[in-house]
């Protein structure tokens, strides 16, 4: 027995945190490949290494996926101390060069000289497609830095392999990545670039991009949705999300044939964004003015929204709940009361929709049956459960109102 837990406990200290032993790092100069300061690691690793994030038969693991930071040309470097079939013969170490080997596309380079001269060649990478958009965002460290939001699309020359390589680092930051068949001409691409000087040139770094599927709308229009987002660690909470989405917004707005903009299967902090920079911009239109908002949520919000930014109805009144809190004095209890019965009515929806649920079952249910289906649906929980509901959806609308403060 002795021997079984002194084995067990030998071969736990050949598993990784995969989360851990995968190194990234997005590479300007030669000195940052050294430099530990530099590098991040993904939040997931499951889709690759399985759910427990966990790769067998090394110690000391470290996976280096180095990418220069224009072009994103890749050195891929395994590293441990001991791997353990050097101790054990009966145990197979997990083939973990294999499995990156499956996402990370060809073209990579193992030897770190080899990307030192990939790296000078970054000096000559500009960003795919048409510039959109322009801004800068302040730096304490290096003042002002330029970014520049680009459309392409995969006729662009090198974009293909480009993004091949781009696309790897959705794996490790989006909890249910997928990678998109890129040949479908009905993808739109639109990519964060920062500018910085190297040598007295400008280069561009990759900070971000988001990929659109335009879907056909009968009879002739279209409607594109958002698949993918993703702005790389090093830059988040800076607001490029923000100026990402407004921009796409904006570009989609100025096409007569998009009907609405909507999202694939979106994540809460993508629906926080959403909800930010679809305020922005309807915070100016005169059906979300300040005096129109107590007196509910409008048909006329609803066309305006749609008309002139391609909003849907559901996300409007998002918008409009947002705006009218920001409106409302809550220390007055009858405008906070009036403020609170309009959000929990739309939220009850779902409850509603429970309760005739039930009613329909109590036609055909067997009584035992009955009151099990009953114990779900009791009103206390649903009250409970509605005013958490409550609670945190103001809370996140409280967090857009004072990010609209301090850009304002
Ligand atoms: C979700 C995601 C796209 C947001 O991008 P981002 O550039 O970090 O977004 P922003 O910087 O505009 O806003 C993010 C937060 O930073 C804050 N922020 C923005 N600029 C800031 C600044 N200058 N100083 C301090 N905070 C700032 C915002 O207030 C916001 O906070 P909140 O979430 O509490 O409201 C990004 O985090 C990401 O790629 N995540 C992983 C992938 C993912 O979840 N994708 C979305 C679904 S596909």
């Amino acid at each position: 027995m002795a021997g079984v837990n002194t084995m067990e406990k030998k071969l736990a200290e050949y598993k990784c945190d995969t989360n851990e032993a995968i190194c990234l790092k997005l590479v300007r100069f030669p000195e940052d490949i050294e430099d530990d300061g530099t590098t991040f690691h993904p939040e997931y690793s499951h889709q690759i290494f399985g759910d427990d994030e966990v790769a067998f038969g090394y110690k000391g693991l470290q996976i280096q996926l180095f990418y220069s930071a224009g072009n994103l040309s890749t050195l891929f470097k395994v590293k441990y101390s001991s791997k353990v079939t050097e101790t054990f013969d009966c145990v197979e170490p997990d083939d973990v060069e294999g499995k990156i080997r499956e996402i990370v596309p060809a073209g990579f380079t193992c030897n770190t000289d080899d990307f030192i001269s990939l790296l000078e060649k970054d000096a000559n990478f500009k960003p795919f497609g048409t510039l959109l958009h322009t801004y800068t965002v302040h730096n304490e460290e290096a003042g002002e830095l330029t970014y520049q939001i680009h459309k392409a699309d995969i006729t662009c020359p090198g974009f293909q392999e480009y993004h091949e390589r781009l696309q790897t680092f959705l794996m490790w930051f989006i909890e249910t990545a997928s990678f998109i068949d890129a040949d479908d001409d009905r993808w739109d691409f639109f990519l964060v670039f920062e500018k910085y000087n190297k040598d007295g040139e400008t280069l561009y770094a990759t900070v971000g991009y988001m990929t659109v599927y335009n879907y056909y709308v009968y009879p002739d229009k279209t409607r594109p949705r958002v698949s993918q987002m993703l702005i790389l660690p090093p830059f988040q909470g800076e607001g490029h999300g923000a100026q990402l989405l407004e921009a796409v917004h904006r570009f989609y707005c100025s096409l007569p044939k998009v009907q609405d903009i909507t999202a694939e299967d979106p994540s809460e902090n993508y629906v926080k964004l959403r909800d930010y920079v679809l305020v922005k911009l309807c915070q100016g239109l005169p059906s979300f003015a300040a005096d129109k908002l107590h007196l509910g949520f409008s048909a006329d919000m609803i066309k305006e929204a749609q008309d002139k930014l391609k909003i849907n109805k559901k996300h409007a009144r998002r918008v409009y709940e947002i705006l009218r809190l920001r409106a409302t004095d809550m220390s007055d209890e009858e405008k906070a009361r009036e403020y609170r019965l309009e959000v929990k009515k739309r939220l009850f929806g779902p409850y509603r929709k429970n309760q005739r649920e039930l009613a329909k079952m109590r036609k055909c249910l067997r009584p035992e049956e009955l009151v099990s289906h009953m114990g779900q649906m009791d009103t206390q929980t649903q009250h409970e459960e509605l005013e958490k509901s409550y609670q945190v959806v103001v809370e996140d609308y409280r967090r857009i109102i004072e990010r609209l403060a301090s850009q304002a």
